[in-house]
């Protein structure tokens, strides 16, 4: 059986990208990621959802020829505009004259802006239906912000599907297989929380929002445009989701980010970490933000619930790659953590301040006092760093 095959009437017609080193330019992919597209055919007419990437285009026309030879697919459902899912567009129309471009209002406004595209399309409002026959039914919901504000979902009611655009995503090329039962999944789930915090991070609210529109719905197969199709695991995906989008974190261990030029605020954070660890902490990820790259830094950040963050004071303000950092936390508006500062300078602390006053920004909790100090931390204050971390532990062991 082939592995596009996702039930009689849905085929996987998407690409991996595994020649991309940063998606929106930013992100790192060391797995690659998949633009996911899917071909539904019913008894009268035939629809795409989701599109690819603009140079992936005649690779998803093969895989539409591979599975209808030369009929014409008449319909192309764009649940999301960004244009690692919407560039191939001109290129499908091109490949298919007739083909209905359908979307809601601010979709179709989209088209034509970034391809010109204006005639032949079906404007959808949510909860519209569009038959593709007896057999195939497809439902509409509105879902703005997830991650644009055009984003929709579709609903294939009579076998329960929901392609869900980027909601329930993650970066990961496919590796054969397509849907979660026919492969072993595992590479996929720290891929989902970096692809989250990174990519979908601002917008619990809209999350939250579209989870519950489908609170009532039955779900058999999730069809996202990144990654796995779910089958398997949904309820698993589905949690992951709904805990990161209330801001909730995973676990109960601390992420530790520090700058340092010239070793001193190291000392502190490697203080701290080591303090964590011998009051019992399990889960402790270290990063220097000079060097770890943000998504990393963000994607332990949404997973733990302890937040050590300590940096230098540099030309009367933070330390610029930890006040990216912050910049990251306070955009997303990261919240529920138990945080420690530290903060270091050689004649005015400022570091301290600008550290805080992010963190109150966003409304996360400080456990401790931050610690400031100046040039190389004494004895004491390397001894107030332990105590800090420790009573930081004892309040994520509670
Ligand atoms: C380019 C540069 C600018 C700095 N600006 C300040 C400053 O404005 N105020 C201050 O108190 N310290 C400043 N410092 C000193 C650092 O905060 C100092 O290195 C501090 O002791 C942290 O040490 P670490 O880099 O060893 O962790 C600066 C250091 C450098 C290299
Ligand atoms: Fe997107
Ligand atoms: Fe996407």
């Amino acid at each position: 059986m082939k592995v596009s095959r996702i039930s009689d009437h849905i085929h996987y017609i998407g690409v991996n990208d595994r020649t991309t080193s940063r998606f929106e330019a930013m992100w790192p992919l060391p797995y690659g990621v998949s633009y996911n597209s899917y071909l539904i055919t019913g008894a009268d007419k035939t629809a795409i959802v989701d599109g690819v990437e603009a140079c992936y285009a005649l690779r998803q026309i093969e895989h539409i020829r591979d599975i209808i030879g030369d009929r014409k697919p008449d319909y192309l459902i764009i649940n999301h505009m960004e244009p690692d899912h919407s560039g191939a567009i001109k290129m499908l129309r091109d490949a298919y004259p007739d083909i209905v471009i359908v979307g809601n209002a601010q979709t179709l406004a989209m088209v034509n802006g970034f391809y010109g595209v204006a005639d032949k399309t079906l404007a959808v409002k949510d909860g519209d239906t569009l038959s593709l026959g007896a057999d195939v039914n497809l439902r509409f919901t509105l879902t703005p912000m997830v991650h644009w504000p055009e984003t929709m979902m579709t609903y294939f009611v009579e076998e329960e599907t929901l392609f869900s655009g980027d909601a329930f995503g993650c970066f990961g090329a496919l590796a054969g297989a397509v849907v979660d039962s026919d492969m072993d999944t595992s590479r996929y789930f720290p891929e989902m929380v970096r692809y989250y915090s990174s990519i979908v991070g601002k917008y619990g609210l809209f999350v939250q929002k579209a989870l519950r529109k489908f609170d009532n719905v039955a779900v058999r197969t999730l069809c996202t445009t990144h990654g796995p199709v779910w089958r398997d695991r949904i309820s698993e995906v589905v949690g992951i989701y709904d805990r990161l989008s209330l801001y909730e974190p995973l676990d109960n261990g601390v992420t530790v980010i520090y700058g340092s030029m010239y070793g001193n605020t190291e000392l502190m954070a490697e203080t701290a970490a080591e303090a964590l660890a011998e009051a019992g902490i399990r889960e402790i990820d270290v990063h220097n933000a000079s060097v770890s790259d943000l998504s990393f830094m963000l994607s332990d950040i949404f997973r733990h619930r302890g937040l050590v963050i300590a940096a230098p004071t540099y030309s009367d303000t933070l330390f610029p790659p930890v006040r990216n950092v912050m910049e990251a936390i306070a955009t997303r508006g990261v919240k529920n953590r138990d945080v420690l500062l530290i903060g270091s300078c050689t004649w005015g602390q400022k570091a301290v301040g600008a550290m805080n006053s992010y963190i109150e920004s966003i409304g996360a909790v400080s456990a401790a006092e931050p610690i400031a100090f100046k040039q190389a931390a004494t004895a004491v204050q390397l001894q107030q760093c332990r105590d800090a971390a420790g009573a930081l532990a004892a309040k994520l062991l509670q």
